[in-house]
């Protein structure tokens, strides 16, 4: 089975064609996030307005001559910027009513999760065996969940306030290190020292699997202010890892409570090295199947859409397919 998956929900435009919820056979997408770097930030309106102009070149890139071959389309409907989501939500109502395919509504932050099951190239065939638990760290969101089976997430635990994503490109913002705040922190944290700055790991103390990010956020800005001579590469380096560290302790009070098979990692911030490494070696030689996402797959894309909806066939009327820009990563699209 072939699907077609289209991604809008953010700042990238994607589409993608995925045999059997696992092969990667086409993967297309376009970013805006070089708009987004004057302003230090994504303006919904400027995102969707780049979005409609290359949503039909992505996707007809992405199907090449397989137009005969596709058997159903996937299409993120939430959660996102509601201008963004409907560029791509209705160009696939529109393909699906004109090629007569059915079409299969994603959650976007579910859909994350099933980046661990694409394979590329000759890469890993092992499969993530359920109940596993499932972090997805995005630019707007931090979620832990419990997976019983492809139609049974259990949300566990989110942040209270700003999302580990969105720590990264506040803080970028602050230093005046650009859009996205991410990547930009990791490059100058390489040359800087990890155990420079001591800084809040907020409710790691408290016994239950939420986040909060806004306190670190603000004890940088703190510091920036304070300090008179702030050695940049080492603030970004205790802050990646600090994140790092909060990210893994939750992980890890639920890894211990529900013993899982395995651990599924995803999200933009899943790129992040010093993130990788931190939760590798905590699980190197544990009786755990650990799977992160390689890099290219970590970042919004519609590879994992497609995925997602093969795993999840519940093909809807047209009618039906709404963007959701507020949809819970365990809420049941019907
Ligand atoms: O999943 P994603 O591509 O889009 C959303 O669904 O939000 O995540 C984007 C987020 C941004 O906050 C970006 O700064 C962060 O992922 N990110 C990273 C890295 N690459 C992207 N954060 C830390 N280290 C990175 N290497
Ligand atoms: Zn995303």
């Amino acid at each position: 089975m072939i699907i077609l998956g289209i991604e809008s929900s953010c700042d990238e435009t994607a589409a993608s064609l995925v045999k059997n919820g696992r092969e990667i056979l086409t993967n297309v997408v376009a970013s805006s996030a070089e708009l987004h770097q004057k302003t230090g930030g994504i303006i919904p309106e400027v995102a969707a307005r780049e979005q409609l102009r290359c949503i039909i070149p992505v996707i007809n890139e992405a199907i090449g001559d397989n137009i005969k071959k596709i058997d159903a389309i996937a299409i993120t409907v939430g959660p996102g910027l509601i201008g963004s989501l409907l560029v791509g939500v209705e160009t696939a109502k529109t393909l699906s009513f004109s090629l007569s395919i059915p079409i299969i509504p994603v959650n976007h932050l579910k859909a994350h999760l099933y980046a661990n099951f694409l394979i590329e190239g000759n890469g890993e065939s092992v499969t993530p065996q359920f109940p596993a638990i499932g972090l997805v760290v995005s630019g707007g969101h931090t979620d832990l969940v419990l997976i019983k089976d492809h139609h049974l997430f259990e949300h566990i635990g989110s942040t209270r306030d700003d999302a580990a994503g969105e720590c990264f490109d506040k803080v970028a913002r602050l230093l005046e290190l650009g859009y996205p705040g991410g990547p930009a922190i990791a490059k100058i944290a390489e040359t800087g020292d990890s155990s420079s700055y001591k800084l809040p790991h907020p409710m790691i103390d408290q016994d239950n699997y939420d986040f909060s990010f806004s306190g670190l956020k603000t004890a940088v800005l703190n510091l920036v202010k304070k300090e008179e001579k702030i050695n940049r590469p080492s603030l970004a380096a205790s802050l990646q890892q600090t994140i790092a560290n909060v990210l893994l302790n939750k992980l890890e009070k639920a890894v211990s409570h529900y013993r899982p098979k395995s651990i599924l990692l995803a999200g933009g911030v899943t790129a992040n090295k010093t993130l990788r490494e931190t939760i590798e070696k905590k699980y190197k030689n544990k009786h755990i199947d650990l799977f992160i996402p390689p890099l290219k797959l970590c970042t919004d894309n519609a590879t994992y859409v497609a995925s997602c909806a093969y795993y999840n066939q519940n093909p809807l009327p047209l009618a039906k397919i709404i963007a959701n820009p507020g949809l819970a990563i365990n809420e049941v699209i019907e």
